[in-house]
């Protein structure tokens, strides 16, 4: 059975540089065998984490239906640009909502629990996203997730992709092969049930 690999990108911003990232990218996880469910955080609005929000209301809905397809696959990809070297704060929000999840009704629900995951990013500017992805990374670790070391991290991102969102420098192709390939391969190594 092909390993389940679940991309989406830290934005939703219209003509997202990480959003070309992510179709990139489960071009060439699909290209490795992996069979890809990709989605758009735009799908599962959130408010602004507050924990009377929470104590009031409860989880909401979206962030359940989010876990709910964590849990469901054996791996994960973000793709994401870095906001003030940092994590953009749509993903750290979602991120934050789904580590409070830990029951979906009286069944035990851990989404993030030994979730292999590999990041890439974009930025137009020279630095390429990659300090945000150290904050990411963290963050990952943090609530439980098995971050692979390898990634891919594109500068110049306005110009990186062709009309078919393939990356068109051949070493940030490269990267993106390989930050796949370790995915697909630690996913194995590490079956989440
Ligand atoms: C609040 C804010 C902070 C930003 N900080 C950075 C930054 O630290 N480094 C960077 O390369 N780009 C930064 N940018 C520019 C984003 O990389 C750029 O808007 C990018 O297109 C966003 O990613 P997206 O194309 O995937 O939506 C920032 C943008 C915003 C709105």
């Amino acid at each position: 059975m092909s390993t389940k690999i679940l991309v989406f990108a830290g934005s939703v911003r219209n003509g997202a540089f990480s959003q070309h990232m992510a179709d990139a990218a489960t071009h060439e996880l699909e290209k490795q065998g992996a069979q890809v469910t990709q989605i758009s955080l735009r799908d599962y609005p959130l408010p602004i984490m507050d924990e009377d929000l929470q104590s009031e209301h409860g989880i909401p809905e979206p962030a359940m239906q989010l876990a709910r397809i964590i849990a469901n696959h054996d791996g994960l990809m973000i793709c994401s640009p870095e906001y003030n070297a940092s994590i953009p704060p749509l993903l750290k929000n979602t991120l934050d909502w789904v580590s409070r999840i830990s029951k979906d009704g009286d069944a035990p629900l851990r989404p993030y629990a030994g979730l292999t995951t590999a990041l890439c990013s974009t930025s137009n500017g020279a630095f390429a996203g990659m300090r945000g992805l150290y904050h990411l990374r963290a963050v990952l670790m943090a609530v439980g997730a098995q971050v692979v070391t390898e990634q891919c991290s594109v500068s110049g991102a306005a110009n990186a992709f062709d009309a078919d969102n393939a990356l068109k420098d051949e070493r940030s192709q490269r990267a993106l092969t390989n930050a796949c390939r370790i995915l697909i391969e630690n996913c194995s190594l590490r079956p989440r049930t």
